[in-house]
């Protein structure tokens, strides 16, 4: 098994060459002055089976996911299987108002291009794969989060909307102890409301679960509502860390902020390279 790791996923990429000892592919990718993007694979791969790991976010990356799909295509490779640990535009998966695109349908048509199965982390939307005609693999990061949560003592997990309380559920097993979830209504992309309600937070160490961590707005009212309740600490997990703008200085409310590799950023304290090895190791038997 050969690796490819693009520039959104090249730390992860190495890891899971190491969980697997397969080869990480030598390439080569560049930026023109224009900030397009040139990639080229530098090794032989004619015949091997060769994996893919490029996040799709931001657009630059994206952009760059289908040049590495486009390089494959010329190069005779046994099979191709394509690791989107962060599979951006999954949220608008489907017109919610007449003329709107389709979002993630018109990134699946390319990213499945050449491919015969795709792997996620935490996609956003489940619907998101009805677009993807190759076998879609859902990974989980709770074991992930919940790694690093264990040794923090945390009494119970909070989704911060009804959305993400089987993810929170999860970790919450995971950590063996309760969970519950706050009712959220998005006023626009940068401002959330949080309904007022009654939590049995009074001088505990909660986590509040999300997939994505994007302007930090729901975390941070998610925090307000839990430091009203007395929470003695509050610590914010996600799997996607996009942290967009002053998010990062906006989540020093909480006590610590971290996520998973799916995106590379400064709290990308945990890594999904395990779960994602775990897969694509059990499908090739
Ligand atoms: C929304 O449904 C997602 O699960 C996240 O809660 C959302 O993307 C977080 O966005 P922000 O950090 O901008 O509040």
């Amino acid at each position: 098994m050969k690796i490819i790791g693009g520039s959104a996923s090249s730390d992860l990429a190495g890891r899971l060459a190491g969980e697997l000892e397969a080869d990480l592919v030598a390439t080569e990718v560049k930026r023109f002055p224009d900030d397009e993007a040139y990639v080229r694979i530098v090794d032989d791969i004619t015949e091997d089976d060769v994996v893919l790991v490029q996040s799709a976010y931001p657009d630059k990356n994206i952009i760059e996911l289908f040049l590495w799909q486009d390089a494959l295509a010329d190069l005779s490779v046994n099979s191709l299987r394509v690791v989107i640990p962060y599979l951006g535009y999954a949220r608008q998966d489907k017109a919610f108002l007449k003329g709107e695109a389709v979002s993630i349908r018109a990134l699946a048509n390319l990213i499945q291009m050449g491919a015969s199965e795709m792997y996620t982390v935490d996609a956003h939307s489940e619907g998101a794969s009805r677009y993807f005609d190759v076998r879609w693999n859902e990974l989980s990061a709770a074991p992930a989060l919940a790694g690093h949560l264990k040794d923090l003592n945390i009494d119970f997990v909070l989704a911060p909307d009804e959305g993400a309380l089987e993810r929170a559920r999860q970790v919450a097993d995971l950590l063996n102890c309760e969970s519950d979830y706050l009712e959220k209504k998005r006023i626009d992309s940068h401002t959330v409301e949080v309904s007022p309600k009654s939590l049995d937070a009074g001088g505990k160490s909660v986590a509040i679960v999300d997939d994505i961590i994007s302007t930090g707005g729901t975390i941070v009212r998610a925090t307000e509502q839990l430091r009203e309740h007395g929470a003695k600490t509050v610590i914010a997990a996600c799997t996607h860390g996009l942290f967009v703008g002053d998010a990062l200085e906006r989540l020093k409310v909480c006590d610590e902020v971290f996520c998973t590799d799916t995106l590379m950023s400064p709290v990308s304290k945990v890594t999904v390279a395990g779960v994602i090895a775990e897969a694509l190791g059990a499908q090739r038997d």
